[in-house]
């Protein structure tokens, strides 16, 4: 029998709740906007409050989507997908890996909360420290590494694109690139990769422009965080919903994911000879990550590479310190 699909949304804060609205906008399916409760003012519902809201933009913006909230685990049962934004953002001085003593905790309750209620769903991973939060949710959930992946790759490549745009003063629809890597300073630059329509970008902007392009995607959040005092949540949910949209509609896009690594690019090698979750690119689709496409490195790229996996190895060490059973 056809069915829509059910998108939960664990987090309903600034980015969770750009999701709902960007889910119910492209009727990709009906949302579950999960959170928990206020303390300090018991008598709010957030997330019931920010669904109903976002359930009254659908006559004006003509969408058909089903938006609940709730703080009550048993209505994500039967997700399709699910989509961890849960846990604390970034203040500015703060790097990502900061967040990792309070988001680790996070992850791991609603990790074991999505294990119990939705063991058949495919999880998309936001909360940051990105690489390692994904480690965290397929650590406790047991769940197959396809259906285990992390949002960082799409977002940085976004970024990277909409910069180049700038320098170019093209449409950043015509230019296509690729950032592999962990989420963010860690991230490698592929410039080689990069074209307007095929055209390398190296025949039309200097290389220290484009460098100046990686650079500034490197620290994009960053920017966004000194100018708003919180991390950003437009961009990352874009990311996501493009990750959810492949999906859902079984899309088999090549997105740049953080997906269980083994042989692909060195990880295993650089990694102790095990495993890492990792941003690379996957063909998503309806079973999740169906695919990773590897190719070969030059040397440059891949001493990025093993650079940024020896870092999302430290801080998978550092998250393990705190809870020894995720080891
Ligand atoms: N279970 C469910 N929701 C939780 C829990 C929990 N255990 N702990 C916190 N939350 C909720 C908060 O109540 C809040 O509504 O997560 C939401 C987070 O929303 P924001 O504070 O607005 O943060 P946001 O900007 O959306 O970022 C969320 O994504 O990109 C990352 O670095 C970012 O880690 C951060 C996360």
């Amino acid at each position: 029998m056809l069915r829509r699909a059910k998108i939960s949304v664990i987090g309903a804060g600034n980015i969770g709740g750009e999701c709902a609205r960007s889910i119910a906008m492209k009727e990709l399916g009906d949302v579950v906007l999960l959170d928990i409760p206020n303390k300090d003012k018991p008598e709010l519902h957030m997330p019931k409050g920010k669904a109903l809201d976002l359930a009254c933009c659908g006559p004006v913006e003509n969408f058909d989507a089903k938006i609940t909230g709730t703080f009550d685990y048993k209505d994500i049962e039967g997700s399709d997908v699910i989509i961890v934004t849960a846990g604390v953002p970034r203040k500015p001085g703060q790097s990502r890996d900061d967040l990792v003593q309070i988001n680790a905790g996070i992850v791991k309750n609603v990790a074991e909360n999505i294990k119990k209620y939705a063991p058949n769903a495919i999880v998309i991973v936001v909360s940051n420290p990105l690489d390692a939060m994904v480690y965290v949710m397929w650590k406790v959930t047991g769940f197959p590494a396809h259906r285990v992946m992390g949002q960082a790759g799409a977002l940085d490549v976004a970024r990277y694109k909409t910069f180049l745009a700038m320098e170019l003063g093209v449409s950043v629809e015509d230019i296509q690139g690729l950032l592999l890597g962990g989420h963010g300073d860690d991230m490698v630059p592929l410039p080689r990769l990069t074209s307007v329509n095929g055209i390398p970008v190296s025949d039309l902007l200097p290389a220290e422009v484009i460098q100046k392009c990686v650079d500034r995607a490197k620290v994009g959040g960053g920017e966004i965080v000194k100018l708003m005092g919180t991390s950003a949540w437009y961009a990352p949910s874009a990311g996501t919903i493009e990750m959810v949209e492949a999906i859902v509609r079984d899309k088999k896009r090549v997105i740049a994911s953080a997906v269980y690594c083994e042989n692909e690019f060195g990880v295993a090698k650089a990694n102790g000879g095990k495993g890492l979750f990792v941003g690379v690119p996957a063909v998503l689709g309806a079973k999740g990550v169906e695919r990773i496409i590897s190719f070969k490195m030059n040397d440059v790229e891949q001493k990025f590479m093993d650079e940024s996996i020896s870092h999302v190895k430290d801080l998978i060490g550092a998250t393990i310190k705190l809870f020894p059973d995720l080891a």
